[in-house]
């Protein structure tokens, strides 16, 4: 790792080693915890949404249900976990804990109110007891009271009622965490800066279920006979989490700094995010899965990459990616390519001629004696299924044709059948009958 690479980052005025943070989740959910995270790498910690003590919290037992496929385990994780089940005051003191003994990590809370009084009244004692900054839970997806959880996520009004709230409550930064359960992200996103908010950070667990019980036809997780539709998060959600985090990017009216979360769970990972727009990226599910070491490769990974391509500050970085997100639209329709093959380097496994045949466009014939695939270009489609399903990297390749190249009309099977047609072409401006 270069020592000319700076990863610190400036996030609302405070400023962060790394860029990376624990999410607020089961993995920042007590002082003996985070310490441990910051002993590991972690820039700073939001800590598990605090509850005021109004009600008692008690989560549902069991809390949680994994998604494996094949030889992938926690692809995805579907919890029913509610907010802190810890007494307030045990949370500030866990906060004053760790401001005293790590007063460079950032600490930030997380904070989820039933009313104005009860949103107002968590800022100050966070604030009061050490937090560096504020994050709003607008976004709980389980917790489904109107006026909560992902439900105020959806009513923009209280979106915006309940930032200015917190705003005239503290001086600290304030983050609105936003519900990914929702088409357009921006919109709830500007009611919050309305309110006041310093940043937005996305994405939240979407609501799914992982599975369903074959014996009994309980839904996942199954909590003595009953289930929920509930947060889902991990690696099958970050293109859900990319997706918002690059559409508020482009949002010039928003331009608020943004914090990425949303199945991360390597320095790649972590990368996309800042290049589509993240300041910082937040990390719950891949902790859940590796532990906290996990940072040591993204630390390491992100400063390799950097010094790679003489990139000295990891501020450069955001934001990176998103002048080359268009609209398909804008796409230039004349460039076509196909695919090219090293066959010296096949194995003969014969997926690649599978997936063409039956679901491309049946550019691959077969050797069977020498069991190789045989490329006919004029029938590819340049769709890459072969080159993803490959098990040889770097055997199938993408070749840019030369623009006088034209692709094969997809065959019809019986030409004779053109005189029995019943059909007129449609013209858009066909006068009315
Ligand atoms: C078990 C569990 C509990 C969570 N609890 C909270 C919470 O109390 N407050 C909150 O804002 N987000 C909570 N989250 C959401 C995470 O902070 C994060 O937004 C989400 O899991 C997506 O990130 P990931 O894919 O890295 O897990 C929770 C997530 C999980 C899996
Ligand atoms: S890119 Fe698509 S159409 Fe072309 S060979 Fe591969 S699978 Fe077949
Ligand atoms: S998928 Fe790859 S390795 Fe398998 S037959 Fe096709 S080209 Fe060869």
């Amino acid at each position: 790792m270069s020592d000319k690479i700076d990863l610190s980052i400036d996030f609302c005025g405070k400023k962060f080693k790394n860029p990376f943070l624990l999410s607020s989740s089961p993995v920042s959910n007590s002082a003996e915890m985070v310490a441990q995270s910051f002993e590991a790498g972690w820039a700073g910690v939001v800590f598990k949404t605090l509850n005021s003590d109004r009600i008692p919290i008690i989560h549902p037992s069991p809390r949680m249900h994994c998604i494996n496929y094949g030889n992938k385990r926690e692809i995805a994780v579907q919890n029913v976990e509610m907010i802190s089940d810890r007494p307030l005051k045990h949370n500030l003191m866990d906060f004053l804990y760790l401001k005293k003994k790590y007063p460079d990590n950032i600490l930030i809370a997380s904070i989820m109110g039933f009313s104005v009084e009860e949103w107002s009244y968590l800022a100050k004692a966070a604030e009061d007891n050490g937090a560096d900054m504020l994050e709003l839970n607008f976004s709980c997806p389980h917790i489904s009271v109107e006026g909560a959880g992902y439900k105020v996520g959806q009513a923009f009004h209280l979106i915006e009622q309940f930032t200015a709230a917190v705003k005239k409550s503290v001086t600290i930064p304030v983050i609105a965490k936003m519900t990914p359960n929702i088409t357009d992200m921006n919109e709830p996103a500007l009611f919050a800066k309305n309110g006041g908010a310093d940043a937005i950070s996305a994405i939240n667990t979407v609501r799914g279920i992982s599975g369903v019980g074959l014996d009994d036809w309980v839904p996942k997780p199954n909590v003595f006979g009953k289930s929920a539709i509930s947060g889902t998060s991990g690696p099958a959600v970050k293109p859900i989490g990319l997706n918002f985090i690059a559409t508020m990017a482009q949002c010039q009216e928003l331009g608020l700094p943004l914090s990425g979360i949303g199945g991360i769970e390597t320095w790649i990972d972590a990368l996309e995010f800042i290049v589509l727009g993240s300041s910082t990226i937040q990390v719950t599910t891949g902790i859940m899965h590796y532990g906290y070491g996990i940072v040591e490769d993204m630390i390491e990974g992100l400063s390799d990459c950097m010094a790679e391509r003489g990139i000295k500050r990891v501020s450069d970085l955001v934001g990176k990616a998103v002048p080359n997100l268009y609209e398909t639209n804008q796409f230039d329709f004349a460039r076509q390519g196909i695919t090219q093959y090293d066959t010296d380097l096949c194995i003969g496994c014969g997926q690649c001629y599978t997936v063409c045949n039956d679901a491309a466009g049946q550019a691959l014939e077969w050797d069977s004696a020498n069991r190789l695939p045989r490329l006919n270009e004029d029938k590819c489609l340049s769709c890459m299924l072969c080159q993803f399903i490959c098990p040889v990297p770097g055997l199938i390749t993408y070749k840019e044709m030369p623009a006088e190249w034209q692709r094969q009309e997809t065959a019809v099977m019986d030409k004779n059948l053109e005189k029995d047609l019943n059909y007129q072409p449609f013209i858009m401006d066909a006068p009315a009958a």
